[in-house]
């Protein structure tokens, strides 16, 4: 794999600037930020009575732990536009994340809110190695979900070429990559894989492509899925964070030069680490939910917003800015299986460490009487594919979670190709136990 760090003379100043400066720049940024929400947003106003405060009683970072939380039910219970903070005519752009049920949750951009989407989006795509004039394959879907816009508009913010291909057509993706030659792809990591195994199927080799990077996010993937998807393109695997409520992809990111955690933009983004049950903020290092506080959102400024998503804080190290570590998983996600909590990336882990066995899974939850069960699809290699190597290769990855991951799963292997494909966010989890109540 090619070196491609950046040049230090490439970064925002603020990027490697001290602590203190980065402090000196949230704190004045939350307080015109909050001042913002407390005046245009009434859900805010009412908020900030109820706790018998005003914006000027927060007079440091610290302060803001006094400062209620927002839920993706506030947005919810004001949709469509209720949180905007602007009249309807200064948004220029409006994007949603489609939720499990019911109506999406909406948010919205100024012309000053797209330039820093595409400015931290130019940010993140830096600190994964790529220059001004390379070319980026966008497989991120286009449309209402922020990842296709959303990296679109950085990669042309940073001056390199995009190739807005969005997902899907796996086929006409490996066309694409071998006669355009890009130099980065965007992308799921799950679709990655469909891509990996097009690249196979057509008897291509993925490490001769012209890949040196791939910005993979917008769903949870392991260090284990990193160094599969590395040596399969020869490439480097880094990880890009965000989500639609806060911005889009560009939240944080890794660097390539050091790939341990993602840097979170602090400049832009107030993260938090809360104590997922009593709200409690946790210090840096210790494991829980991250909350986020926009510093300068003009469209939707939101404060401590509660991602579900786990993960801790650590001190920066290629850059100043404060890292988080490749989340966990949501809180959402997490299964409760007979008193033992399991995330789908514990067991893409396991899976990835079982041989004969390929990288796509799903996990399946019953229930058996009064007990759940989980099962996990997943497939074998086509050279493992005879039914005692299947056998074999189930009991294996069954022994590997109930060792490291403590829970008895049941291992389904199918025959190659037998494991559900994404081409965008992949579905890790299937509740079929009855709802209660
Ligand atoms: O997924 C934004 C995005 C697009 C990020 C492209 C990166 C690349 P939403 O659809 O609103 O936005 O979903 C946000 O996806 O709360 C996480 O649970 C999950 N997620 C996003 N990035 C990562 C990541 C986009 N790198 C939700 N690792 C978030 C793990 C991620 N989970």
């Amino acid at each position: 794999m090619q070196d491609l760090t950046p040049d230090r003379a490439s970064l925002d100043p603020i990027e490697i600037a001290s602590r203190d400066e980065i402090a000196a720049l949230q704190l004045d940024r939350l307080k015109r930020m909050l001042r913002h929400a407390y005046d245009n947003v009434p859900l805010y106003r009412q908020r900030f009575e109820g706790a018998g405060m005003h914006p000027d009683d927060v007079a440091s970072l610290a302060d803001l732990a006094k400062l209620p939380f927002t839920t993706k039910a506030d947005l919810r219970d004001t949709y469509p536009f209720g949180m905007f903070a602007v009249p309807r005519e200064r948004i220029a752009r409006i994007h949603a994340s489609s939720g499990t049920t019911g109506k999406p949750t909406v948010v919205g951009y100024t012309a000053g809110d797209l330039a820093v989407f595409g400015d931290m989006v130019a940010r993140s795509l830096r600190a994964s190695g790529v220059r001004p004039g390379d070319m980026v394959h966008n497989a991120y879907g286009y449309g209402l979900f922020t990842g296709g816009l959303g990296a679109h508009a950085g990669i042309e913010k940073l001056g390199a070429t995009v190739v807005p291909v969005s997902g899907g057509m796996t086929p006409r993706q490996v066309m694409l990559i071998e006669d355009f030659r890009p130099d980065a792809i965007t992308v799921t990591p799950s679709y990655m894989l469909n891509i990996l195994e097009e690249f196979r199927r057509q008897g291509l080799d993925p490490r001769a492509t012209s890949l040196k990077v791939g910005i993979f996010g917008a769903e949870p993937w392991t260090n284990a899925m990193r160094a599969e998807v590395e040596s399969a393109f020869d490439m480097h695997a880094v990880d890009i964070y965000g989500l639609s409520e806060i911005m889009g992809p560009g939240v944080a990111n890794e660097c390539v030069e050091t790939k341990d955690g993602l840097h979170v933009w602090e400049d832009h983004f107030y993260p938090e680490i809360v104590d997922p049950e009593t709200g409690a903020v946790l210090p840096d290092g210790e494991m829980g939910e991250l909350v986020f506080t926009t510093l300068t959102k003009e469209a939707i400024p939101l404060i401590r917003y509660r991602t579900r998503d786990l993960t801790r804080l650590m001190p920066g190290t290629a850059r100043s800015m404060r890292r988080m570590e490749k989340i966990t998983g949501r809180s959402d996600d997490m299964i409760i299986l007979r008193g033992v909590n399991v995330f789908p990336t514990q067991v893409e882990e396991q899976l990835l460490a079982t041989p004969g066995l390929a990288p796509h899974f799903q996990i399946v939850l019953t229930r058996e009487g009064p007990l759940d069960a989980m099962r996990v699809t997943v497939e074998a290699l086509p050279d493992a594919a005879g039914a005692g190597a299947r056998a074999a290769a189930g009991a294996d990855l069954a022994r590997r979670i109930k060792d490291v991951v403590g829970v008895t799963a049941a291992v389904d292997v199918a025959e190659p190709g037998g494991a559900p494909r994404s081409e965008g966010k992949a579905r890790r989890v299937v509740d079929e136990r009855p709802k209660e109540g």
